[in-house]
């Protein structure tokens, strides 16, 4: 089995890579500057001359802030981009494996968002991804369309290296404590994906570790788990000086894998506690 992996150089992208080549399979991780998306042509000829079976797009534009000021690149990037994945994979019949975000959602819940809830995005971000599911959707049947939250890795940036980079420069941070979510390591969201491909039931999944925190809770168990002397201060949205509607609750239900299999991510704070230990080994 062949699979290209778009985003290549990105957090997941490289996480991605690693846990498909150690089980053999054949992988072909494209960077952006190896393939970028959003150039049709491109996408074209690079897919027809490797010929995947699977195509796992990693690449997007993440920065959500950014997002709301660079408007035509994040539907260039994260709508466009998945529209030409689409169209090329189902000319090639490749297997189209694609990326979502808890974002699609507009956090008016307070019980966890199941894959049939009704979507509704408040940002740029949320909404360039909303239009990508919709373009996959619409031109490639065979998919899957995964939707994942607050995700961290060993490579990339992230939440908790920005905590980590905080608490050495304070002794006190101040994080949101009025926005729930999940943390999900990327580590266990590979291994979920590796898992769905070899399944053949094509749809659209919520795949997160399971429970759910604060941003604020979630800096705790960092600075807890890394044993730093630095206090982490709860603190309301509006005290930000953030520009961006973010959904105050996020909480993705692994739902349709509850539903159809036997897969059950751990809790957060166990994965949690994995990525500090193999962050110790890399004695970074
Ligand atoms: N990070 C999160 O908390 C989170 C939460 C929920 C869902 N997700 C989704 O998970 C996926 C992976 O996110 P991530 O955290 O791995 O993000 P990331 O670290 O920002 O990686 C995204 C990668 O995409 C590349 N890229 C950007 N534009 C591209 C283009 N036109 N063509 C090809 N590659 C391009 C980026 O390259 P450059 O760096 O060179 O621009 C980067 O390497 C994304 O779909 C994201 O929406 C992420």
């Amino acid at each position: 089995m062949k699979i290209l992996v778009t985003g290549a150089g990105g957090q997941l992208g490289t996480e991605v890579c690693t846990y498909l080549r150690s089980l053999k399979y054949m992988v072909v991780g494209a960077t952006r500057r190896e393939l970028d998306i959003t150039k049709f042509k491109k996408v074209h000829t690079f897919i027809m001359q490797e010929k995947p079976d699977y195509v796992i797009n990693c690449a997007a534009l993440t920065d959500v802030a950014g997002c709301e000021k660079k408007i035509r690149d994040a539907y260039l990037i994260n709508a466009v981009g998945p529209q030409n994945l689409a169209s090329v994979c189902m000319d090639s019949n490749a297997v189209l494996v694609h990326i979502s975000s808890d974002y699609v959602f507009d956090g008016k819940k307070s019980t966890p968002y199941l894959e049939f809830d009704h979507v509704n995005p408040l940002s740029i971000y949320g909404k360039s991804k909303l239009a990508g599911e919709q373009m996959i959707q619409v031109l490639c049947p065979r998919h899957y369309i995964i939707r994942t939250s607050w995700l961290y890795g060993l490579d990339g940036k992230n939440f908790v290296k920005k905590v980590l980079d905080l608490a050495r420069e304070n002794k006190e941070i101040r994080i949101v404590n009025d926005q729930r979510g999940t943390p999900t390591y990327t580590k266990d969201l590979a291994a979920v994906l590796e898992y769905l491909i070899n399944t053949g039931a094509y749809g659209t999944y919520h795949v997160s570790n399971s429970g759910e925190c604060t941003w604020y809770e979630f800096a705790s168990k960092i600075v807890e788990l890394f044993q730093l002397e630095t206090t982490v201060k709860p603190i309301s949205s509006s005290e930000l000086d953030d520009y961006v509607k973010r959904p105050v609750y996020s909480v993705l239900r692994n739902y349709l894998l509850e539903l159809t299999g036997d897969k059950i991510m751990r809790p957060w704070f166990e994965a949690l506690q994995d990525y500090v230990g193999e962050w110790k080994k890399l004695d970074r």
